[in-house]
């Protein structure tokens, strides 16, 4: 399958389904305290993209049964929200994806729940930086290579790993489109990018190990398969002639924890 190339308009739409899929993401870093379970959080993405007269692209995607991934501790991503209640020293990862208007905007960010242990903290901000090492390389004539070598250059020089099983990935009016965005690799390998190419970031970044595993039973959670902690972030990401812009930039910092500094980005 071709990358797609989005047109003026189509660019102009995937801004505003990124937008509300970064405001509803800082939404959920304003409400998220120790006590909730996953399920709340799964609430208040539901009831605020449906407010916004949109909707949450996960749900009943393929067979997915929930309308946000809500991913704790050492899982890794997809995770299904449900009764499980957050605590004091536990990260989650919130993964927001919203369609509107036609298209999909996809954004995630990992939270502290109260207050984190340092461990902690060194996956966070390091699947942080990553994501923004990762973005810097974007720009028309650029190889999708660089993106991946940039990031696992960076992670696995702060004793992390980089997940290798899961990409990023092409989005617009297709939740999960072509090109696969690879989170390592080798500078100059890949393809190229093209203004006007749209493309999600995500490196999932582990504390020990990249192996992961999936749960036999819903098919859907994915754990580290040493059971250490993991964390990620993501955008999408338009190419530009001079650079990139970030879709799903928030037009104010994210409230990462009650008691640790927000971020920008
Ligand atoms: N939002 C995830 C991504 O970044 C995909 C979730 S698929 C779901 O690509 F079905 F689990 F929601
Ligand atoms: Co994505
Ligand atoms: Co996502």
């Amino acid at each position: 399958m071709a990358i797609v190339i989005k047109s003026a308009k189509e660019i102009e739409a995937m801004r505003v389904s990124c937008l509300m899929a970064a405001e509803t993401l800082l939404l959920v870093g304003e409400k998220l305290r120790a006590g909730m379970t996953t399920d709340d959080i799964n609430t208040i993405v539901h009831e605020d993209t449906i407010r916004r007269g949109a909707r949450p692209s996960p749900l009943n995607y393929r067979g997915f049964p929930k309308s946000v991934c809500t991913s704790v501790n050492d899982v890794v991503c997809h995770g299904i929200p449900g009764p499980q209640v957050l605590k004091d020293g536990d990260i989650i990862n919130v993964d927001v994806t919203t369609f509107y208007g036609g298209f999909h905007g996809d954004t995630s960010a990992t939270f502290y729940v109260g207050t984190p242990s340092p461990e902690a903290r060194r996956v966070v901000e390091t699947a942080r930086r990553s994501l923004d090492l990762g973005i810097e390389q974007v720009k028309d004539g650029a190889r999708l290579g660089d993106i991946g070598a940039a990031i696992q250059e960076y992670v696995e020089g702060q004793g992390c790993s980089v997940v290798r099983d899961f990409v990023g990935h092409g989005i617009g009016r297709v939740f999960h489109e072509d090109p696969q965005v690879k989170h390592y690799g080798k500078r100059g390998a890949g393809e190229r990018m093209k203004a006007g190419m749209i493309f999600t970031i995500e490196p999932m970044v582990n504390l020990g190990r990249w192996e992961v595993e999936v749960d036999p039973k819903d098919k859907w959670t994915v754990t580290t398969a040493d059971g250490s902690l993991s964390a990620q972030f993501e955008h999408t990401i338009l190419v530009t002639k001079s650079g990139y812009e970030v879709l799903t930039k928030r037009p104010k910092p994210l409230r990462m924890s009650e008691n640790v500094a927000t971020i920008m980005l």
